[in-house]
């Protein structure tokens, strides 16, 4: 084995014998054309792996020799037709109009450089050309961060590391292409930098996270992280109050949020679970951390009036939801059979009673008027006599004609409302 250094050395001692070896004899040489570049190296950019050519043009090489040489390492790579580095992934090629062609097959990072195309003259003729190594971006599974399962209200920083040439920048986007929300209010559709920063997460931060890796050489990479945020139960209920009556079909609903995902169920005074049955229907609609829990009673019975209770338990917690199920007169048979309801009926909230209500909301309505009426009189009166002139005599005017209007329309019982508004 030679250390590189003994290689090199080696490699320039074989360069220079080449190179005597080849001198033509100085009388020969003055009666020919000297060599001369044709066009300059290009520089090339090359995905690691592929193979790179640089290509050195030549005019009147004869009887002079092309040598490819690796400018930072000093090592001579290749002398005409041969190669003389131990490198097996270099190899040399010419063309017939004089172009020499360095081949780098399975192109690594460190292939990254100068390279110099040589001729043997006197003084040697040398020009140089850059390869550019590129490699598509990688994300590096350590100090990546992997899927986490955090408390509602916590702090949470997702890392992603990826190595590449050019440096690849780092995006996260959600995978389900909800926005990121930040604790600030901001709600982004991605964010950039390797570490993500969630503070005091909440449940809808919930979900799977990629980190996309892009560097400009496909492909680019990515990796998914899954949040999994945990809290106690939490129960929602629109309706907490139902009248119903006998006979009658109702559903109840609770809405619960809970992850781990929780255990729901429905009880009602003994505490005991209500089981599935021909009168209780429970229903459960799951989707993701959201649950809806409905209870449909099939036929009402005066037993099943009462207080239920939708109870929702996770490992973290449980809560429960409570809805009073009220009994009312059936309002179809207050509306078609009156009579008979009335001499039939002994519930507290008889037909009568029921009526009551429908009085009250009647006079309401008067009421509502008769505000406004006073409104206006008001208004009246805040015209003081002392500013008083001609145009308030006439908007008093107006104003008294009015009220007697709203007054006559209201015994007549035609007033209609919207004239009163007109006038306040
Ligand atoms: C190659 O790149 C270098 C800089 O990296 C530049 O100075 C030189 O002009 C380039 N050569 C050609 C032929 O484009
Ligand atoms: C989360 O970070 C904020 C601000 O950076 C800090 O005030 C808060 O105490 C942290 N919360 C926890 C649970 O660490
Ligand atoms: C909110 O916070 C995020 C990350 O902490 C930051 O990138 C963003 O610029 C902030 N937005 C505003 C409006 O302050
Ligand atoms: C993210 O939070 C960590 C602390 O948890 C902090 O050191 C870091 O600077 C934060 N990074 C960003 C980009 O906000
Ligand atoms: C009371 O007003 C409401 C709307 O404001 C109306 O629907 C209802 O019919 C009114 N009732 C009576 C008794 O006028």
């Amino acid at each position: 084995m030679y250390s590189s250094m003994e290689e090199t050395r080696g490699n320039v001692l074989f360069f220079v014998v080449a190179i005597i070896s080849a001198m033509p004899s100085s009388s020969v040489s003055s009666l020919l054309e000297y060599p001369s570049f044709r066009s300059p190296v290009s520089n090339l950019t090359v995905a690691v792996g592929r193979e790179a050519v640089l290509n050195c043009a030549v005019d009147n090489l004869s009887p002079y020799k092309v040598a490819w040489l690796k400018v930072d390492t000093q090592t001579i790579l290749t002398i005409h037709n041969h190669v003389i580095t131990k490198n097996n992934r270099i190899g040399v090629s010419n063309s017939e109009r004089n172009i020499w062609h360095l081949h780098i097959k399975d192109v690594r990072e460190s292939d990254q450089g100068w390279y110099m195309c040589q001729i043997n003259t006197d003084p040697m003729k040398s020009q140089v050309g850059y390869l550019t190594v590129v490699v598509p971006p990688d994300i590096l599974d350590y100090p990546t961060s992997t899927d986490m399962v955090v408390d509602e209200g916590s702090n949470v920083s997702l890392q992603c590391v990826a190595k590449g040439s050019p440096e690849p920048s780092i995006m996260w986007k959600r995978e389900d292409g909800e926005k990121i929300r930040f604790q600030n209010g901001s709600e982004v559709p991605s964010t950039t930098g390797p570490i993500l920063n969630i503070t005091n997460v909440k449940r809808d931060h919930m979900g799977p996270y990629l980190c996309i890796a892009t560097n400009g050489i496909p492909p680019s990479v990515s990796k998914r992280i899954k949040l999994v945020v945990q809290f106690a139960p939490s129960v929602y209920i629109q309706y907490q109050l139902i009248g119903a009556y006998d006979d009658q079909q109702v559903t109840l609903e609770c809405f619960s949020q809970a992850f781990p995902k929780s255990i729901n169920y429905w009880t009602k005074d003994t505490g005991e679970i209500i089981p599935h049955s021909n009168k209780f229907v429970p229903e459960i609609i799951e989707e993701g951390y959201k649950v809806t829990m409905k209870l449909r009673i099939n036929i009402l019975e005066p037993k099943d009036y009462g207080v239920y209770k939708c109870i929702s338990k996770n490992s973290l917690g449980d809560m429960e939801g409570t809805i009073n199920v009220y009994r009312i007169p059936n309002p179809n048979q207050y509306l078609h059979t009156n009579k008979k309801q009335q001499s039939e009926d002994n519930t507290p909230f008889d037909s009568n009673n029921y009526k009551y209500f429908d009085d009250v909301r009647k006079s309401r309505n008067d009421t509502s008027k008769r505000i406004s009426l006073e409104e206006t009189i008001d208004l009246q009166s805040y015209h003081s006599p002392n500013s008083a002139h001609h145009v308030s005599d006439i908007n008093g005017f107006i104003h008294l004609f009015l009220i007697s209007l709203v007054i006559i329309m209201q015994f007549t019982h035609q007033f209609p409302t919207h004239i009163l508004m007109n006038i306040s």
